[in-house]
Parts: C-alpha cells; sequence; structure tokens
C-alpha cells in the first residue's frame, strides 16, 4: 500500500514555510514555543520529535517549525550563535552574507563616515544586521515578501528594528535620494535549478543597473561573484576580494568620493584591487607591480590566499617575500628565505623532481609518509587517483605540490613552515 503524505498547508514538503502568512504564525506565542522546543533537536529523531509535538500543537505549524530548525541549523555556519534567534527562507541561507563579511563591510563603511544605508536586496537581512550593528541606518529593500517577513524578524529578535525599516519593494523603484551610500547584493542564482549565474547582465537587477544606482550616490558598495572577469570592472569602483578563513566568498565593487580622505586606510581607491582575509581582516591594496620574474625554486614556496589570486596580487605577495615565481603560468612564489606573510602560506621544500608517479611512490614509502596533502595547480592529475597510486602508510607527513616548473610537469615535496618536520629532508 502507498503510504498516506501527509499535506501541510502552511509548509511545502519539507516543511520550510512558503508565504508570509504561515511565518507570521511562527512569530506567533505558540510558534515561539515550537521553536524554543527546537533549539537543540537531532534531525537524526525529526519523525519522532514531530509525532510527539503533533499530538499538542497543528500539524502545518509543527512541520513549519521544523522546516525553520532545519534552516537555522544550516545557517550556524554563517551566523554563528544568532542562528539560533534568527528567521531563514531557503534561499537566504544560501544567498545572505556570512557575518564575518558582512561585518567587516560595515566597519568600512561605518570608518567613511556613513550613517544611512539603502541595503538594496536585503533578503533576509543578512548585511543589514550588520550595518546596523555597526551604528548606521538601513533601508532594507527586497521584492520578496517571505525574505522581507524574514528580514524584520531578524530585527526583531536581534534588538535591531530602531535602526533597521524593512520595505517590500522593487529596487528599481526605490528612491535613495537621502541615503549615504547604497549598498546592492542581487540575486545571482536561478531560481528554478537553483544554479549560479555567471553572466552579471542575467543578475537580479542587472549589475549595469546596480553600477548606475551606485553612481548616484555618495558611497556605494555592489557584492559580485569573485569570479567575475577584470576587464568587466568599472573604471571608477575599487574591487575587493574577500576571503574568509581561506575560502574566497565574494568580490565587492566600491564607490566613493575621489581624493576624499585619499590617506585613510577605508578611504576607496578607484581602479584600486584589494584582498581583504577575514577574520583577521589583513587587507592588501595592490600597487599595480609587473608580473615578477619566473626562478628556480629556492627552499621556501609560498602559497597566496584564493584571495590574492583573484585579485591578481601574487606579483604584490612576491616583493613582500623577495620572491620570484616557479613558471610564469603558475601563482606559486619561491624564495631562499622564510618571509611570514599573512597574505600567503609558507612550505619548506625538501624535493623538486619532474612528476614521475613511480618515483614520488618510492620516495614516499621510503620517508614513511603516511598522510600526505596533495596540492594541486597547473596540472591535470586528479589527486584522489594519485592517492590510490601511492599507497601510502607511515607515521610522517608530508605535502606534495603537483604543478609546472619552467613549462614542465613536477613536483614539489615540503611541509608547512608552522609543522613540525616529520619527514626527512
Ligand atoms: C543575494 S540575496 C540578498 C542577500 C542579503 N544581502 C543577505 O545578506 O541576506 C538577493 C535578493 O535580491 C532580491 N531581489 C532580486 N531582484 C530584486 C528586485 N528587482 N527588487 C527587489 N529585490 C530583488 C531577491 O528577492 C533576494 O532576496
Amino acid at each position: 500500500m502507498r503510504p498516506v503524505r501527509r499535506c501541510a498547508s502552511v509548509a511545502r514538503n519539507d516543511g520550510t514555510v512558503t508565504d508570509p502568512d504561515s511565518f507570521a504564525a511562527l512569530l506567533t506565542p505558540e510558534g515561539q514555543a515550537l521553536l524554543d522546543a527546537l533549539h537543540d533537536h537531532d534531525p537524526a529523531d525529526e519523525l519522532a520529535t514531530a509525532t510527539r509535538l503533533r499530538r499538542d500543537h497543528p500539524a502545518s505549524l509543527v512541520s513549519a517549525a521544523l522546516g525553520q530548525a532545519r534552516l537555522r541549523q544550516r545557517a550556524a555556519a554563517k551566523f554563528g550563535a544568532d542562528a539560533r534567534r534568527m528567521y531563514f527562507t531557503p534561499n537566504g541561507v544560501e544567498q545572505s552574507t556570512r557575518t564575518a563579511v558582512a561585518e567587516h563591510r560595515a566597519a568600512r563603511l561605518a570608518a567613511l563616515g556613513v550613517r544611512s544605508v539603502a541595503d538594496l536586496c536585503a533578503g533576509i537581512g543578512g548585511d543589514a544586521l550588520a550595518l546596523a550593528r555597526a551604528g548606521i541606518r538601513v533601508l532594507a529593500v527586497d521584492r520578496d515578501p517571505l525574505a522581507c517577513a524574514a528580514a524584520r524578524a531578524n530585527a526583531e529578535a536581534l534588538g535591531l528594528t530602531d535602526l533597521i525599516e524593512v520595505r517590500c519593494a522593487d529596487v528599481t523603484g526605490t528612491d535613495t535620494a537621502g541615503c549615504d551610500a547604497v549598498f546592492v547584493d542581487p540575486a545571482r542564482r536561478t531560481k528554478a535549478r537553483g544554479g549560479r549565474i555567471f553572466d552579471p547582465e542575467a543578475y537580479s537587477p542587472p549589475l549595469s543597473w546596480a553600477i548606475g544606482a551606485a553612481r548616484t550616490a555618495p558611497y556605494a558598495a555592489l557584492k559580485i561573484a569573485p569570479g567575475v572577469p577584470h576587464d568587466a570592472l568599472p573604471e571608477d569602483a575599487e574591487t575587493e576580494w574577500i576571503s574568509d578563513g581561506g575560502d574566497v566568498k565574494e568580490a565587492v565593487l566600491w564607490f566613493g568620493p575621489t581624493g576624499a580622505a585619499s590617506g585613510a586606510p577605508e578611504a576607496v581607491r578607484p581602479g584600486g584591487r584589494r584582498a581583504t582575509l577575514l577574520p583577521a581582516g589583513d587587507s592588501l591594496l595592490g600597487a599595480d607591480l609587473p608580473d615578477p620574474e619566473p626562478g628556480p625554486v629556492g627552499d621556501w614556496l609560498y602559497e597566496p590566499d584564493g584571495a590574492v589570486i583573484r585579485a591578481h596580487l601574487v606579483a604584490d605577495v612576491a616583493r613582500q617575500v623577495g620572491g620570484r615565481l616557479i613558471d610564469p603560468t603558475i601563482a606559486y612564489v619561491t624564495a631562499d628565505a622564510l618571509t611570514p606573510t599573512p597574505y600567503a602560506t609558507a612550505y619548506a621544500i625538501t624535493d623538486v623532481l619532474p612528476f614521475h608517479v613511480k618515483k614520488l611512490r618510492a620516495l614516499l614509502r621510503e620517508r614513511e609518509v603516511g598522510v600526505a596533502v596533495i596540492k594541486k595547480r597547473g596540472s591535470a592529475v586528479e589527486p584522489e587517483e594519485l592517492r590510490k597510486k601511492l599507497k601510502l602508510g607511515g607515521r610522517n607527513s608530508c605535502t606534495v605540490f603537483l604543478t609546472r616548473v619552467a613549462g614542465a610537469p613536477a613536483m614539489l615535496l615540503g611541509h608547512p613552515a608552522n609543522a613540525q618536520v616529520t619527514s626527512g629532508r
């Protein structure tokens, strides 16, 4: 017999609410009590939990609360402890800005003297909340009524209603006059298949509209995909690539008055390229250096952070560490000495060899390497395929770089500068 499918009037099959009225039910005392009861619930026990709660509460509300609890758990990676008190939509969890990045941007706007921001495409309020916490008044605009309901609930939950006004409207008709700055975070994914949109003109609203809106405000920040081609960057904007914990999260186009507060670190540098590494907040502004010369692999290899690579600032890092490239087309820097930099991870290099699987296997065996971190840049070899062939075993560890040196496939062996050396040199 086919199982009878339960129908929830206020929630879709996975329990996630899809309309503002159903969302509002979560904000009633009964909805709140359910959400409180689900704070630490184990998703593995969901069926038993749902059955128990449905004895005392409407099935649709239980289903919606369980859906919201799931979203909160997913959102914890972005919002930390706040996620337990916040409200999400499925799109909202995915598309919202993580707290670390939103706080960094809000702090820069505050340092620029911005006191009010039109947050266009505010979603569930990831950025609006950080802006308000930085003391900035926010007009948060989104055309999705459910996202607006979540943004309002989030402002309330985090005690920021005095600073955040949520308006459900199309941003293209929103008057931003009177705001010190405009922030635009366009939707970058198709709703139908959930895939990412790469063409900036396919953003909603299109990037050209957002740039036009940015140019009407004293200051503006536009969030864009970090893979944006450099030749698509407007000349009057500074572009900042931001990584968090080593992962590149986004790029931001900054617009501001030319020459204003130009000595200050937060000042917008039109045409500038910047890499900012969170959580520490180190920020490297490019000096328009020519590509570094390639040269022989030295005792140290530097792997630049992804934000540095995306911002095309490898030359700046090479200059910092007195280094050179191992190959004109590869973003690995090498030097003869260790010069600590926040912008690259340094490795002590023990071996530089032409790529050869059998030779590598023999070397790692001889050195009793049981754990190998395999990194690749400019190599077609699949690390996991290679790992199977290496049949590793032993008490030592090693980092293997599959790359090119002076145009030829090469393998470099070493270990991180801050690691204890466990393999022989
Ligand atoms: C990437 S999300 C914003 C995320 C937000 N910054 C946050 O951190 O929570 C993009 C949002 O743009 C909204 N959007 C897209 N086109 C819009 C338009 N023309 N007018 C208003 N909102 C729009 C979508 O509804 C979606 O919520």
